[in-house]
């Protein structure tokens, strides 16, 4: 909710009441509601409680918020705008911070997991497909279920990974996560409850929740979402729907071993239970071949299985796709019709010509994630040994834990230190997991070395902190 508070000029505490006067003027923070403690909100931001005393205290004589006797601080009544709808997660905060940083040199932003298009989207690529717009231009031009040549594309590309697929069980979307929201909606309402891994992919658990799910989760170990655990929550709580991402699961990089894979499936037919799969990391693999996703081992199981080009080739592309069921497909259609009328044909027929050379894409991929998860693990091991992560079996994020501390307040001292991470806490159901940061290895080695050293600084300054405030708490 504040953002990159740490921007701009002046004490610490005036831009931190800044920021706190910016989330009332956006209605993010509404009258009579109630700020944290100044020792909770010092914790939390990484600043000494005089920087949060100061800012309460600024606030106070300004009226924005009020201290009552025995029950804390509160927004002070006013008029005040409508409460927006939802807060901004942790996407959209990745998205502003570069914007707002103001500090010495630019702000290093290792919050997403996508690659740069630079070298897999060509000229050729780029010229190929303003001829075939030009083929099209007399058509008028919307394709809400995606355009015939991109579905047969996809549906062969899913086939020759062994999941046979044909092309009218095919919905081209705008990126997985229009995809992940349309099945979010069709599968579940208001008071249903949704199934997710716990971490799992934050963009998922937004759009769950903004379909009205109540989440119940699952633990992840390095073969993947536990289907014991799905099972025994079947049980108990009759779930609409399951949220996982076999291949490769975010942030964890583990992907579902082949055994529970099959497992998966046959859950799915026992329980009646629709499974969205997100492949969306699927192509990145860090271990060889990985077999064919979940939905192929249980042809009568309500899968919709997604993908996307964003991960393999570029995020600009905003081409995603869900493969399920005929019936489902007509439905999500008919959805998507509401929120876009369908994807843009230029970039439709960009995915086409790439995933004609898919095979070429996926070896450069490759290489580019070898090279750079071997520079974060070497920059890590150099510079915060006491740092530990399992080593994914694909996609682009670590899983690092941090000895001690809370991952929330060290990432606002990483920022202070000129480098934006995303706490563990992003990636959870219930807001645990702040010993872990979602690490992406996705920038190019000179970035992700530069970005890595800051953050090494930043947590050596972060522990003396704790340090300190132990030494304080021994001498009282
Ligand atoms: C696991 C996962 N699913 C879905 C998405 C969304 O991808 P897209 O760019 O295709 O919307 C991402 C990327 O942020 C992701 O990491």
């Amino acid at each position: 909710m504040l953002g990159a508070w740490t921007a701009g000029r002046g004490p610490l505490y005036r831009r931190l009441a800044t920021a706190i006067r910016a989330a009332i003027e956006r209605g993010e923070l509404q009258a009579g509601d109630r700020l944290p403690a100044e020792r909770e909100l010092a914790a939390q931001l990484a600043v000494s409680r005089s920087t949060a005393v100061a800012a309460y205290d600024e606030l106070r004589a300004d009226g924005e918020i009020e201290r009552r006797r025995g029950s804390g601080t509160f927004v002070s009544r006013r008029e005040a705008p409508q409460r927006a709808e939802e807060r901004p997660s942790a996407a959209v905060l990745s998205g502003i911070l570069a914007g707002l940083w103001t500090g010495p040199g630019p702000l290093i932003e290792l919050t997403s997991a996508s690659l740069s298009g630079d070298g897999i989207v060509t000229p050729a690529d780029l010229e190929a497909a303003s001829r075939d717009l030009r083929e099209v231009l007399p058509s008028h031009g919307y394709s809400p279920y995606g355009l015939p040549a991109l579905r047969r594309s996809i549906a062969a590309y899913l086939s020759e990974r062994g999941l046979r697929t044909s092309e009218d069980e095919i919905l081209v979307t705008s990126g997985a996560q229009q995809a992940i929201a349309l099945s979010a909606s069709l599968l579940v309402g208001p008071g249903d409850v949704a199934v997710v891994e716990n971490p799992s992919f934050p963009g998922a658990i937004d759009a769950l929740r903004a379909a009205g799910a109540q989440l119940a989760a699952i633990p992840v170990d390095a073969d993947g979402g536990r289907t014991d655990a799905l099972r025994i929550l079947l049980e108990r709580h009759r779930p609409r729907a399951a949220y996982v991402c076999t291949m490769f699961h975010s942030p964890t990089g583990a992907l579902m071993s082949e055994p529970r894979r099959r497992e998966l499936a046959r859950i799915a037919l026992e329980y009646d239970l629709p499974v969205i799969d997100d492949t969306a990391l699927g192509e990145l693999s860090l271990c060889g071949s990985v077999g064919p996703p979940a939905a192929a081992f249980a042809p009568r199981a309500t899968f919709l299985t997604i993908g996307s080009m964003s991960k393999l080739c570029w995020g600009g592309l905003r081409v995603g796709w869900v493969r399920g069921p005929i019936a489902l497909i007509e439905r999500l259609a008919r959805s998507k019709i509401v929120a876009d009328h369908g994807t843009a044909l230029l970039d439709q027929l960009l995915a086409v010509r790439l995933l004609a050379r898919v095979g070429e894409v996926r070896e450069i991929r490759a290489a580019q994630i070898e090279e750079r998860l071997a520079t974060l693990t070497h920059t890590l091991a150099e510079r915060v040994p006491e740092w530990t992560f399992v080593r994914p079996a694909g996609g682009l994020l670590a899983w690092v834990r941090l000895p001690r501390g809370n991952a929330v307040a060290f990432s606002q001292l990483a920022l202070r230190h000129g480098v934006a991470v995303v706490p563990g806490s992003v990636t959870s159901i219930d807001g645990g997991m702040t010993e872990y940061l979602r690490l992406p290895f996705a920038a190019p080695p000179e970035v992700l070395v530069e970005g890595l050293t800051r953050l090494a600084d930043a947590y050596r300054a972060y522990v003396a902190g704790l340090d300190g405030a132990e030494a304080a708490t021994v001498l009282v």
